[in-house]
């Protein structure tokens, strides 16, 4: 084995052997609104479930990105599961924007009105967390974590049985984040007995 010592290393080299080994991720692509109104649209793959009682997503961010600055004025966001259908439109809204320019308006992506929350939807998703903010800490100098509560569940008709919320895995057309500009799709699943 090789080893590195995180306090020799620099901030990128820890972020490299991170992002290119705790994969597959999952990609969040959140809505949020400024305070003056602007949609802001943007994707996090530093993202996953922390609990379920109370329903609890995190996302952390490197630095305080604009969709962090929204979710501290307004509270609020929509996490959006990236699929095949929308990845091609979740990567152009990865692109630096000033904050008061909209990247719904500017890459021309289609909004609707959320159930529980102001901040509106991505009409291009099959799946969709209304959330409020629960809790922000700072992680060391730049980085922040956010813990948002999920108060709406929103999924496309076809995914979910409403009787046993069983989930159409084989419909969501999932996609995961690699390293870099690297994606996955779901290939190959089996299923493993757990034991007693
Ligand atoms: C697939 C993907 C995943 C990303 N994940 C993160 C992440 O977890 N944390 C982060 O700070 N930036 C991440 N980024 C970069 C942000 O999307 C990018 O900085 C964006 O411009 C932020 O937008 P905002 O300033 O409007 O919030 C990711 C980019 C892509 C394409």
């Amino acid at each position: 084995m090789k080893n590195f010592q995180s306090n020799q290393l620099s901030p990128k080299e820890i972020y490299k052997i991170l992002s290119a080994t705790v994969i597959p991720r999952p990609i969040a692509w959140i809505t949020t609104k400024s305070r003056e109104g602007n949609v802001n649209v943007a994707p996090f793959s530093f993202f996953n479930i922390v609990s379920s009682e109370p329903a609890i997503i995190s996302i952390a961010f490197q630095d305080m990105k604009d969709t962090a600055l929204n979710i501290l004025e307004t509270g609020e966001a929509v996490v959006h599961l990236v699929n095949l259908e929308n990845v091609e439109e979740m990567n152009r809204t990865a692109a630096k924007l000033s904050k008061n320019v909209s990247e719904a308006l500017e890459f021309e992506i289609e909004l609707e009105k959320s159930q529980m929350i102001d901040t509106p939807s991505i009409k291009n998703s099959k799946i969709r967390f209304e959330t409020k903010l629960y809790k922000h800490h700072e992680v060391g100098e730049k980085s922040h974590l956010f813990l948002l509560e999920i108060v709406n569940f929103c999924l496309e008709d076809d995914l979910i049985d409403e009787e046993s919320f069983h989930i159409a895995v084989d419909k969501m057309g999932a996609v995961a984040r690699l390293e870099g500009n690297h994606y996955a799709k779901l290939g190959e699943t089996f299923e493993i007995e757990r034991p007693e």
